[in-house]
C-alpha cells in the first residue's frame, strides 16, 4: 500500500518554483558562460547582457540547490552542471530543458484547457520548432541507445531483412537494430527537418548502405516498398484515436504477409490512472498538442485488429504491443 499523502507532500507538489528557476538558468544558457571558470554575478551578466541584480537572486538559488557552487563572491558549476547542462558538452541534456521551458506558457493555459477541452496549440514542436525537436532529438537518441540495443535483442528479428520506422527520429532504433541484425536494411520515415539530424546520426554510425530515409508526413504521404517489419515508436500519442487507426491501416498495407508491426508508446492502465508518470504526460500532451493523447493498450490493440493484423500481443505492460499480418 502506498503510504498516504502528507500536507508536506501537497505543498511539495504545488510547489514549481526550482523547476522554472532551473529551466530559464538553461534558456539563459547560464552554465556555458561558468564554463571551467569562477566568476562574479557581475562579470557572468555582462557576458550575458542581463540584469547583475536579477541573475544574483537566480544563481543563490541554484547554489542552494547544489547545481552551481559558491565561494567568497564567485560562482561556478558542479561538475553535472559541466557535465550536461553546457552546450557543446557531448553529455548536453539542455535541448530537452529548452523545450520544457518553451512549453511554459502552454502549461499556463492548463486551467483555460480543462474549462473549454481546447489546447493552446495547434501544431506539435515537430511542426512548429522542428530545429528545437531535432536537438531534443539527439538528446532522446543519447538517453536511448541502450533501450534500442535492448529493444533489438527482446524482437528477435532473425531473418527479418527489411525494416521500416515510422517517424523513427535520429534512427536510433533503425541503428540499433542494423546494428543488432546484419542482415537487416532498414528505411526511416520521418518529416525532412528531422532527417537533417539522422542523416549525420546514419552516417556516423557508418550503416549509410544500410539505412534510408524517406522524407514525407505519415498523414498524407505513402511509405516507399514493403517491409518485413514496421516500428511506431513514440509517434501515436500526437494524435487522436481515428488518425492513429488510419496510420496503422496504412502501414498493414506497406508490410508483406507474416510481416510485423510493433508499437512502442506511452500507454495508460485499463483504469487511465497508472503508471503515474505517463498520467503527467497525458496532461502534458493535452496542452502541448491540438488532438494528441496517451491511449490504453486495448486502443491500440483495436486499431490493429481494425486495420487486419492478428495476433495481436502486449509484448510489454502500458508500453509495446505487437501484431502480424
Ligand atoms: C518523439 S519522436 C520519436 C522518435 C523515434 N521514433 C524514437 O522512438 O526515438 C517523434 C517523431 O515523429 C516525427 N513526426 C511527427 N509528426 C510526423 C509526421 N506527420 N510525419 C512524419 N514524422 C513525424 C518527428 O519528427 C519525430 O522524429
Amino acid at each position: 500500500m502506498p503510504r498516504e499523502l502528507s500536507l508536506a507532500d501537497i505543498f511539495q507538489i504545488g510547489y514549481y518554483w526550482e523547476t522554472k528557476i532551473l529551466l530559464t538558468a538553461v534558456s539563459l544558457d547560464v552554465f556555458s558562460v561558468l564554463q571551467g571558470g569562477a566568476f562574479t554575478v557581475n562579470q557572468v551578466a555582462e557576458k550575458m547582457s542581463v540584469n547583475a541584480r536579477a541573475l544574483e537572486l537566480l544563481m543563490n538559488a541554484l547554489v542552494a540547490m547544489r547545481i552551481l557552487n559558491h565561494s567568497g563572491k564567485e560562482f561556478s558549476n558542479t561538475p553535472v552542471a559541466d557535465k550536461h547542462l553546457v552546450k557543446g558538452s557531448p553529455d548536453y541534456v539542455g535541448h530537452l530543458l529548452v523545450l520544457h521551458d518553451s512549453e511554459w506558457n502552454h502549461w499556463g493555459q492548463l486551467e483555460e484547457t480543462v474549462r473549454t477541452g481546447r489546447s493552446p496549440v495547434s501544431q506539435h514542436v515537430f511542426e512548429t520548432q522542428p530545429e528545437l525537436g531535432a536537438h531534443v532529438l539527439t538528446v532522446l537518441d543519447r538517453i536511448g541507445r541502450g533501450s534500442g540495443i535492448g529493444l533489438a535483442q527482446r524482437l528477435q528479428l532473425h531473418g527479418v531483412e527489411r525494416m521500416l520506422d515510422v517517424g523513427g527520429g535520429a534512427g536510433t532504433n533503425a541503428i540499433a537494430f542494423c546494428r543488432a541484425y546484419p542482415e537487416l536494411t532498414a528505411t526511416v520515415f520521418d518529416l525532412p527537418q528531422t532527417l537533417k539530424v539522422t542523416k549525420a546520426y546514419v552516417e556516423k554510425a557508418g550503416l549509410s548502405e544500410r539505412v534510408t530515409l524517406q522524407a514525407g508526413n505519415f498523414h498524407q504521404d505513402e511509405f516507399d516498398g514493403v517491409y518485413d517489419v514496421a516500428l511506431m515508436s513514440d509517434i501515436l500519442h500526437y494524435q487522436d484515436g481515428p488518425t492513429n487507426a488510419a496510420l496503422v491501416e496504412k502501414v498493414y498495407r506497406h508490410l508483406n504477409e507474416g510481416g510485423r508491426l510493433i508499437i512502442k508508446d506511452r500507454f495508460l492502465d485499463r483504469e487511465r490512472t497508472s503508471p503515474a508518470w505517463t498520467t503527467a504526460f497525458a496532461v502534458h500532451i493535452l496542452v502541448n498538442t491540438e488532438h494528441g493523447q496517451c491511449f490504453t493498450i486495448d486502443e491500440a490493440r483495436q486499431w490493429m485488429d481494425q486495420a487486419g493484423f492478428h495476433h495481436v500481443e502486449e509484448l510489454e505492460p502500458c508500453a509495446m504491443v505487437q501484431g502480424s499480418k
